[in-house]
């Protein structure tokens, strides 16, 4: 089966203005011919500046975090709707730093979620592990409280418009990627999930946690993985829009 895989960049609290240009214009320019959707996720304040760049092009823009409140005394928050305003089409939910540095629960992004969908916008819900819940053997527990925590809130009509990261916490940012045997069983289950929640939306589930070049051919191939979500690695040009051909190569040997 022929798929559109989606290949998302989450810089981070990385780049200064000029370095975010370059970057978006420079993958922009090397993606112009790629069937893939790619995502760029900049820094909230270089929104504007990526959202430019990337009109016309085939890419998009999305943010890292927003506030599930629509308005009102949140100091140094931002709403979904001034996200979508901004131009984004994306913003990511519940990725591990967020869970593990601001003590966002499932709960908080479960309201998140349903924020971002409110607002006409794509959310990318990352879920995954930590390195213990492994070790014990809890990961598909983990992936089933997690998932359920936010599927439960989707109203069915909106289903289809969300984007799954599975992204196991030890993998994130440590050089030691899930293998893809690892990847594929966790991507078949959270499959799984999501047919017995919603059996008509197909939801892409994209993996992340130190994707490279070196092994994006190999994740790529699993039936049940759809892309990626690249920390490090989006961060350098060339080597983001290699993972991008990968993606690309594997669509056209498929159509
Ligand atoms: P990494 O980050 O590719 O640097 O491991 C992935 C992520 O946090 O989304």
């Amino acid at each position: 089966m022929k798929k559109t895989y989606t290949i998302a960049g989450n810089w981070k609290m990385n780049t200064l203005s000029n370095e975010a240009t370059d970057l978006a214009q420079s993958i922009r320019q090397q993606s112009a011919n790629s069937n893939s959707n790619i995502i760029l996720i900049p820094p909230f304040i270089h929104i504007p500046e990526i959202v430019r760049i990337a009109e016309k092009s085939r890419v998009h823009v999305g943010a890292q975090n927003c506030h599930y409140e629509k308005k009102g005394a949140y100091t140094g928050e931002i709403s979904a709707e001034m996200i979508a305003e901004s131009g984004c089409a994306y913003v990511l939910a519940g990725h591990s730093e967020r869970r593990q540095y601001f003590g966002e629960t499932d709960e908080i992004v479960a309201l998140k979620t349903a924020a971002i969908l409110e607002s006409g916008m794509k959310p990318i819900v990352c879920i995954g592990e930590t390195l213990n819940e492994r070790q014990e053997g809890s990961t598909l527990d983990v992936i089933a409280r997690q998932f359920r925590a936010f599927a439960s809130h989707i109203e069915n009509s909106l289903f289809y418009k969300i984007i799954i990261a599975y992204e196991p916490v030890w993998a994130i940012g440590t050089g030691l990627a899930a293998t893809h045997q690892q990847a594929q069983e966790v991507h078949g289950f959270i499959r799984n999930l999501i047919i017995s929640a919603n059996p008509i939306a197909y939801i892409p589930i994209l993996y992340g946690g130190s994707v490279t070049d070196a092994n994006a051919a190999e994740l790529f191939a699993q039936p049940d993985i759809d892309g990626a979500l690249i920390g490090g690695a989006s961060l350098k040009s060339d080597v983001f829009c290699r993972i991008i051909s990968i993606a690309d190569n594997i669509n056209k040997e498929l159509s």
